[in-house]
């Protein structure tokens, strides 16, 4: 059996008891705003540039003392008033992010604690860009097996302390916000389920997009700090390409994993890091981009929120309905990417 062979089949999801129906979504972007204009007073950049090149107009800027956990808690409190159920009602919370709190206690535990879930399953997962796709993927695999009933994901970053506001090359696409989805067993009379789901890493690319500083290889020190290796580095050109590859390669593997074409998508939501970037995935698939969820304008990267805020946004405006067929793509540090195919 061939490695692509297998990687379908095992993306594919088999016979379990029950099926994952996402129950509520939510988002939180902060209420400041850090503008194109803004950015020219810092570095040689100008509002033409930074739009022709991205898409991007603005991205939310967290406040002075609103962390991780804060933009998460936001996030997780819509989503679990949309999908009705209470911090009790938990088994488990994945929070995906790059840019926790701190090291430790994880984040997911510090959210856990502020929505007074005690008891719960409660970890971090680090997947960057990628991370929610991920987070779901994992969810998904607890509630189909019959362990766990309710499982709260969280995408949330405050990335704004990482960003090197010297660097026009990575300073203008980074911002801060947060989604979440409650995701619960699927009643007998509803459809919702997930396909399949493919995740992929390429570590031998993790030099593309790092942050040195902070680990155990290279501990803070006024030696880092001097060399501004606490920021966010990354080589744009390089991971422009493999992004718009990677994302088109895993669509179309879970498009043949489910015996599908593009045409029975009703919603794409890929990761939110350059308007080139979705188009270029777009047009690969011949997508009319009315079928796209694009929020990056308003948002810019925030890495492992962005697909669960542009998913909220399009429920909570009408666009994506039940029974409809929702792909998620994204891809990030590490290098990670991966796709998630589901009937909302
Ligand atoms: N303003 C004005 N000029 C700029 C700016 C800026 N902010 N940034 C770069 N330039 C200049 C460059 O110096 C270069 O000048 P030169 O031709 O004199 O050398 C010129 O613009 C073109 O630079 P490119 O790097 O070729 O520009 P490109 O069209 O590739 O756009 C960008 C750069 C926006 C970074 C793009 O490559 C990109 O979006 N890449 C993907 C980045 C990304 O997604 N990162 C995160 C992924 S992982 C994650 O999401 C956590």
């Amino acid at each position: 059996m061939s490695d692509s062979t297998k990687k379908h089949l095992s993306g594919k999801m088999g016979e379990t008891p029950f099926q994952t129906r996402i129950l509520g979504t939510g988002s939180y972007l902060p209420e400041k705003l850090l503008t194109n204009v803004d950015l020219e007073k810092l570095v040689e950049t100008n509002d033409a540039w930074i739009v022709e090149r991205t898409g991007i107009r603005h991205r939310h800027i967290a406040a002075d003392g609103e962390y991780t956990s804060d933009v998460g808690l936001v996030a997780a409190r819509r989503a679990m008033e949309a999908a009705g159920v209470t911090a009790g009602d938990l088994d488990g919370i994945i929070f995906c992010t790059v840019s926790g709190d701190q090291p430790t206690p994880s984040t997911s535990c510090v959210l856990q604690h502020k929505l007074g879930a005690r008891n719960v399953m409660s970890f971090d997962l680090n997947a960057a860009c990628t991370g929610f796709v991920y987070g779901l993927t994992i969810a998904d695999q607890f509630v189909r097996t019959g362990m766990f009933e309710n499982v709260l994901v969280v995408g949330a970053e405050v990335l704004h302390p990482f960003v090197n506001y010297k660097d026009r090359e990575t300073c203008i696409l980074f911002g801060d916000g947060a989604g979440a989805v409650v995701v619960g067993r699927a009643t007998e009379k509803s459809d919702s389920k997930v396909y399949s789901a493919h995740l992929r890493a390429d570590g031998g690319l993790g030099e593309l997009f790092t942050l040195k500083a902070g680990g155990s290889a290279m501990p803070l020190s006024l030696a880092a700090l001097e060399r501004g290796d606490q920021y966010l580095s990354m080589k744009g050109r390089e991971i422009f390409k493999h992004a718009v590859r990677t994302m088109s390669d895993v669509c179309q593997q879970a498009l043949d994993a489910n015996g599908m074409v593009m045409s029975q998508i009703d919603w794409l939501i890929p990761h939110q890091a350059n308007l080139r970037i979705i188009d270029a995935v777009g047009k690969h698939f011949g997508i009319p981009p009315e079928k796209v969820v694009v929020n990056v304008h308003d948002t810019g990267n925030t890495s492992a929120a962005t697909v669960p805020i542009a998913l909220d946004q399009a429920v909570r405006d009408g666009r994506i309905r039940r029974g409809q067929n929702v792909l998620l793509t994204a891809f990030g540090s590490g290098l990670t990417s991966g796709s998630l195919l589901l009937k909302y």
